[in-house]
């Protein structure tokens, strides 16, 4: 058994997807010979209620100038961030000197409010290649990955923050304990840190396994976020359930003591107890209800490629990669996967190694049936696409259950 990431208590897995590649490596032929492929399985905490995983693959195979993911392809994301950047404006900001931090800054899409408010900020952004379109934008960026050393060298040349904000990356960082004595030192006796990530509810509830791949390195819930930032004189002071990326869960988190916690937090911990979120069980009904899944969503795709029907991915998310991998999707039954960022077009998913193309391969032809692989957009995407259904096409969903439509 592999200790807990967070307090090391020997903790044994509960589900192991199998061999699993790169979730955002998508790549040409030439490249196939070298590609990584790691276990991915995952594991609970009974002590600090964690869910994890038990085996890593390094940083800097994950993140760096040729990373796939660029955070502006999702209008609906934009005008999220856009929402969170104007809510911290209104509640944290000291007017006097205020600074904003943000670690996974990825292309400036939530700091972009900042900058074009005139607010002094700084974006930490590993991946080169995105942290470039952010300077594009003129916001301030350095492409570093986040710990406590680092977190130091931002006081001595910055000074304190007001609002330390994080999306979809604090799961990414298995170091966390590192990265909450960081946040510890560089946020104002009351600022803020505010991150928000795929929850662990949300998961458990929809069955949403794709969720899991490698850059998520953690599956959080109020319970495990509490005793984690409780470990360094951080507090959570408030929970609020985002609707985006297929059920997010932001959290507030001040220094102890600093700042009122609301009534959510508690709330919400004992939603999480009526779930089961903090009993070994629960992951053991989870696993049975993704292998159910998995068995439902083959048995749709072969029964398609009898009857000769098209089916073409849409999306091709990290996520997909999960989905390919351990369902066992091959080209054969899915033609292609229709994506419209250029760095992924013209290569082939991870693992599976499905061709990736742009949005008029799907466009130009359509498919019978379109595999929903970027599900947490269906609604960005079904306002779009009416055509599609007109011209008698039809989606193929799997979270919560596999659904033709
Ligand atoms: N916040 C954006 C991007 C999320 S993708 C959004 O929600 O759309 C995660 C990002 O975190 C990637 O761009 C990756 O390069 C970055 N990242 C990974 N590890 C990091 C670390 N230790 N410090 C700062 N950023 C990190
Ligand atoms: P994400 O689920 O990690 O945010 O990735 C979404 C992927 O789906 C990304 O590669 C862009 C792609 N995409 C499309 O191809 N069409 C769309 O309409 C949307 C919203 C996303
Ligand atoms: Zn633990």
């Amino acid at each position: 058994m592999k200790p807990c990431l967070i307090c090391k208590t020997p903790i044994e897995p509960f589900m192991s997807f199998g061999k699993m590649p790169i979730a955002n490596g998508f790549l040409t032929p030439e490249q196939y010979p070298e590609e990584h492929f790691f276990e991915l399985v995952t594991a609970f905490c009974p002590h600090c209620k964690m869910v994890q995983l038990t085996e890593l693959v390094d940083e800097r195979k994950m993140f760096h100038e040729n990373y796939a993911f660029f955070s502006s392809t999702s209008v609906r994301m934009a005008e999220h961030f856009q929402r969170f950047a104007e809510g911290v404006m209104k509640d944290y900001l000291d007017p006097a000197d205020p600074f904003v931090v943000e670690i996974g800054s990825n292309d400036g899409i939530m700091l972009q409010n900042f900058a074009r408010a005139s607010v002094r900020h700084l974006g930490i952004e590993p991946s080169a290649n995105v942290a470039e379109v952010a300077r594009g934008k003129g916001i301030c960026t350095i492409s570093e990955f986040f710990n406590e050393d680092f977190a130091r060298r931002i006081v001595a040349e910055h000074g304190q923050a007001d609002a330390f904000l994080g999306a979809n990356v604090m799961c990414h960082i298995p170091y966390l304990h590192s990265v909450a004595a960081g946040i510890r030192i560089l946020l104002k006796p009351r600022g803020v840190l505010m991150f928000e990530d795929p929850y662990l509810g949300d998961i458990v509830q929809k069955t949403s396994f794709d969720q899991i791949y490698d850059e998520h390195a953690f599956y959080f819930s109020v319970a495990s976020v509490s005793h984690l930032f409780g470990e360094h004189g951080l507090e959570v002071i408030d929970v609020q359930p985002q609707n985006v990326h297929g059920g997010s869960m932001r959290y507030v988190i001040a220094h102890k003591g600093a700042r009122p916690v609301s009534a959510s937090v508690a709330l919400q911990r004992a939603k999480e107890e009526t779930l089961g979120l903090n009993r070994p069980e629960t992951y053991d009904q989870l696993r049975r209800n993704i292998e159910r899944l998995r068995d439902e969503l083959m048995a749709l795709l072969r029964d398609l490629k009898r009857q000769g029907k098209r089916v073409v991915g849409y999306g091709a998310t990290s996520k997909s990669t999960t989905v390919t991998n351990y369902c066992g999707i091959t080209p054969d039954l899915v033609e292609f996967i229709s994506d419209t960022t250029p760095i992924k077009q013209g290569k082939f998913s991870p693992g599976a190694h499905i061709p990736v193309r742009p949005y008029s391969a799907f466009e130009e032809h359509y498919p019978d049936y379109a595999l929903l692989f970027a599900w947490n957009h269906a609604e960005e995407i079904m306002a779009k696409e009416q055509k599609f259904r007109d011209a008698g096409g039809q989606w193929i969903n799997y979270v919560p259950k596999v659904q033709v439509s």
